[in-house]
């Protein structure tokens, strides 16, 4: 603010590494939280008369440039939000990108194409991640991170370009980071959390971390099987991790003996085989108690009785962070039971926290008011990170 106010990025090429990595059904933007969460900064930026130049990755492309992963649906996007043409640069720090900056007026904004193009962006060594840092800095005075969802990655534009340039947070990481603390400081209780989504060794370091922190623990989505399974049940074709049985099992017993409650499904929704989810034909669901789940079903969501008893468990909370869908929720046969969370974090009283671009996505994509949340993170990883006390890259280096 003290910047903007003291004019010092009128007429400067401003770096904003932004989070556009927004879900694409082809060239189409299935959810554009992260874009419309990524316009405050970029217009007061712009409006403070600063060349702005935006960065972001989109998806896991390889290190190399493939159409799939353009960022090019995303720069109509964002300039039609902004009400104002983005320039966009069809590379990062080639000609294009070069040409594009040198081509924008005081007050314009520019993308350039996905920074995972470049091998150098992801680079475990850091060596290579400097050289590609190096070169982006040769585009500009300053940078903003404003990222929030790549804060966790040590990349070459979140972690080593701010070394290189004068930088600053930007209002969307001052705004997550300020909800997240409230959620390892000072939390109002009972804390409620709810995890889903579908690994478990995806969330192993948060419950960890939150068998410290919360009173009470949800289990859906994907995930749930694998508790099922250390619960002694059989998931009959469902998404099991054999490899994590032996953590979750320490963790039901940690729960026990530190007197946080977790609650599990008592029932789900399962077909005999996967969704198709491009052509969204009718599925054939049934409906098992985890006690009798049949040896050729998958399950894909949590059933009617525990979207009750979840709705019931998240009554009574003062604060409530949610991460990961309950379910295949891109298939209407398996989204009852992520709307069924979204509708208690709406009418539960409680500070609610939806963490994640895929239950962020969800809930949006499900057609609830976003208003209706405490607050829709845009960070997935990043929010989850976060909570389990974790340095982040991308904070790290705008601390000082
Ligand atoms: C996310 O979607 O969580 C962020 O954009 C980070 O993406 P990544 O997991 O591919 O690094």
């Amino acid at each position: 603010d003290d910047l903007l106010a003291a004019g010092q990025v009128a007429g400067k090429r401003v770096f904003v590494r932004a989070d556009l990595n927004v879900p694409l059904a082809g060239e189409t933007i299935t959810d554009d939280g992260r874009i419309r969460a990524a316009v405050p900064t970029v217009k007061r930026l712009a409006e403070a008369g600063a060349k702005v130049i935006v960065a972001s990755h989109l998806g896991r492309p390889k290190g190399a440039p493939d159409p799939q992963f353009s960022l090019a649906p995303v720069a109509a996007r964002l300039g039609e939000l902004l009400g104002t043409d983005v320039a966009f640069a069809a590379d990062t720090v080639g000609d294009s990108a070069r040409a594009t900056v040198e081509g924008l007026a005081d007050g314009q904004v520019a993308l350039l194409e996905n920074l995972r193009f470049n091998a150098g962006e992801t680079a475990k060594d850091d060596a290579e991640r400097g050289a590609f840092a190096d070169r982006l800095a040769e585009l500009a005075d300053a940078y903003v991170g404003d990222g929030f969802g790549a804060v966790h990655r040590k990349h070459a534009s979140v972690y080593d370009l701010p070394a290189r340039l004068p930088h600053a947070a930007g209002g969307l990481i001052a705004t997550e980071v300020g909800v997240l603390k409230k959620l390892t400081e000072d939390v109002a209780r009972p804390y409620v959390v709810v995890l889903g989504g579908s690994k478990v060794s995806d969330k192993l370091g948060v419950i960890d971390h939150l068998l410290e922190k919360a009173d009470r623990i949800l289990v859906g989505g994907g995930m749930l099987f694998t508790f099922l399974k250390a619960q002694g049940h059989e998931v009959g074709k469902s998404l099991l991790q054999e490899d994590q049985l032996a953590a979750v099992t320490e963790y039901l017993e940690r729960a026990e003996a530190r007197g946080v409650e977790f609650v599990l499904p008592v029932d789900v929704v399962g077909d005999i085989e996967f969704p198709d989810l491009k052509t969204k034909a009718p599925a054939n669901p049934v409906v098992a108690p985890v006690t009798a789940i049949p040896a050729d079903v998958l399950g894909l969501d949590i059933g009617p009785e525990s979207r009750k008893l979840f709705a019931a468990k998240i009554a009574d909370a003062a604060t409530v962070f949610w991460n990961g869908p309950m379910g295949v929720f891109e298939h209407p046969d398996f989204a009852d039971g992520t709307r069924a969370v979204a509708q208690a974090l709406i009418d539960s009283p409680a500070f609610t926290v939806v963490g994640g671009g895929d239950s962020a996505a969800a809930v949006r994509i499900l057609g609830f008011d976003e208003n209706a949340f405490g607050h829709i993170s845009t960070g997935g990883g990043a929010s989850l990170e976060y909570l389990e006390g974790k340095t982040l890259p991308g904070l790290a280096a705008l601390e000082d």
